[in-house]
């Protein structure tokens, strides 16, 4: 793994921000980099992140496997959809969307469509409760989500379009900002 050369010229501009000694600070900053540079963070990428801060490659795993925003295995080349399945999502229906991912995509977890586009896993809690049942794609929230919605989202992904992300029905649990 290498970065590309503005990755590299970007992933040495963060070091410098941090003191003398805290380099190891830059680490999620640069795994996430190297992930959207990759698609998923491979062992060589968490490699070469933590060789770059001066870290040994066991500590640099154990922050790309605590947080579920790192991806350790490939995920879809059009859309990885993270279902919320914790307490809110569940009781408003996690499960019938997790239903239509294993229809769509894959029967399990984190593997890949049979063309290799899409992926889905289930995740916690992503904080937007109040427009529960929601899934995160890519960067982004599409909140009050109903099988017949998440469908279409699929269709428009599958088609190359951007669905529109935030409540699905218009509903804003408070004034958007
Ligand atoms: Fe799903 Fe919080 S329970 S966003």
């Amino acid at each position: 793994f290498a970065f590309t050369p503005a990755n590299q010229e970007w992933a040495e501009a963060q070091i410098t921000k941090y003191p003398e000694g805290r380099q190891a600070s830059a680490i999620i900053p640069l795994l996430w980099r190297a992930q959207e540079q990759e698609g998923w963070l491979t062992r060589p990428a968490i490699e070469h992140v933590s060789e770059m801060l001066g870290m040994a490659y066991i500590r640099g795993l154990e922050v790309a496997t605590f947080y579920f925003m790192f991806q350790l295995q490939p995920v879809g080349s059009v859309a990885h959809i993270q279902v919320c399945g914790t307490t809110s999502c569940m009781i408003c229906g996690a499960e019938d969307l997790v239903a239509v991912c294993k229809e769509r995509i894959a029967a399990k977890p984190h593997e890949l469509s049979a063309d290799g586009r899409f992926s889905w896993e289930e995740v916690e809690c992503l904080g937007a409760c109040s427009n529960a049942p929601m899934a995160q794609i890519g960067k982004d929230y599409y909140e009050d989500l109903t099988t017949a919605r998440l469908n279409e989202i699929l269709d428009e992904l599958s088609e190359g379009r951007v669905p529109v992300p935030g409540p699905q029905n218009g509903r804003y649990a408070s004034e958007p900002l």
